[in-house]
């Protein structure tokens, strides 16, 4: 196994005018040696002993604005982003991730190379089915509105904490977008129920009737059991047959290692994602991400082999991180 990334958060940029930080947060990953088909382990991170009471405070568009740790993880995966832009062999380019990632370490390819280039090959694949709606529930610092051609006649609908736009708005807010349409939805999935999160979709334009992208990519390992399956039930309700669905999660014994990024601790695990979707009409995909995804890098894109899915009863006991795609039929 070799260490793949190793961050630590100690300093600020001019943008950060105070950071409160509780505690200093080392994080480190260890993935299988290239070509391996062992699991993935994300080892020794550690947890703070107040999570949710590190907080950053600084000035996006010239206001104040306090960003706690879910929030930033989403600069994480923007930097991750920016760092496989400037290669020659990217598989994808986001010209805005330096923007939006201010002064925050990267997330890790090996997860966020996978992960973003999933979500795109879905986001080509349904618009050449005729698909117009993408949802990013978990939007972070996300910007495939800014950067994905695909997405011309598009409506994007951004959904994240408020603070997450107030730090991301004032930064986009001289950027082209790409598609037709951007909304940005301020909830806080802890707080909504199933109705409120449906009522605030539909009053922000989203068509029920038409097929749609959802992408809740770094979001479900940041929502206990409850909230995950109020998630999982509005998006249920709100899809058209002929939408897709894409997260990562993790197995349930991830849980027990303890894992916060930058504070943010994971929360959320299961061994039956399959489960979790399989109201009637949904189709689910489960694969052990280490075993059945490869990034090859010679033709730019992801090699997925989706001859062995990752069942309850081969990942049980173990840690795995899982890529799961659900279709409504
Ligand atoms: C790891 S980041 C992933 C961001 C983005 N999907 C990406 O891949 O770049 C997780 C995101 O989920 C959001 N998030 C976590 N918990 C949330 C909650 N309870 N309500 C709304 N958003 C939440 C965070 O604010 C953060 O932007």
């Amino acid at each position: 196994m070799l260490p793949v990334a190793l961050w630590r958060r100690s300093n600020t940029s001019c943008l950060c005018v105070c950071a409160l930080l509780l505690a200093r947060h080392s994080t480190s990953f260890t993935v299988p040696r290239a070509g391996a088909r062992s699991q993935l382990q994300i080892a020794s991170m550690v947890m703070t002993a107040n999570p949710v009471a590190s907080l950053i405070a600084k000035k996006s568009g010239g206001k104040d604005v306090t960003q706690g740790s879910h929030s930033y993880t989403g600069n994480m995966c923007a930097a991750a982003r920016a760092i496989e832009s400037r290669r020659p062999d990217a598989l994808f380019t986001d010209p805005v991730a330096d923007l939006v990632a201010g002064d925050a370490r990267s997330m890790g390819d090996w997860i966020m190379v996978p992960r973003t280039r999933y979500g795109d090959d879905l986001i080509e694949e349904l618009g050449h089915k005729g698909a117009t709606q993408l949802v990013l529930l978990g939007a972070g610092m996300d910007t495939r509105a800014y950067r994905l051609k695909t997405l011309k006649n598009w409506t994007v609908f951004e959904v994240d904490l408020d603070e997450t736009f107030a730090v991301k708005e004032p930064l986009l807010a001289d950027q082209p977008i790409r598609c037709a349409k951007r909304v940005t939805i301020s909830a806080d999935f802890t707080t909504k129920s199933t109705g409120d999160l449906l009522q605030q979709m539909l009053d922000s334009g989203f068509d029920q009737s038409s097929p749609c992208v959802f992408l809740l990519e770094g979001l479900m390992m940041y929502l206990d059991a409850s909230t995950s399956a109020r998630v999982i039930h509005s998006v249920t309700a709100l899809a058209a047959p002929g939408s897709v669905v894409f997260h990562d999660a993790i197995s349930a014994t991830y849980l027990r290692e303890n894992i916060a990024v930058h504070g943010a601790p994971f929360i959320g695990g299961s061994d039956d994602y399959a489960e979790m979707w399989g109201v009637a009409n949904f189709d689910t995909t489960v694969l052990d991400m280490s075993y059945s995804v490869r990034v090859d890098r010679a033709n730019r894109g992801l090699i997925v082999d989706r001859s062995e899915t990752a069942t309850p009863a081969r990942i049980r006991g173990r840690n795995v991180v899982l890529f799961v795609e659900s279709r409504r039929k």
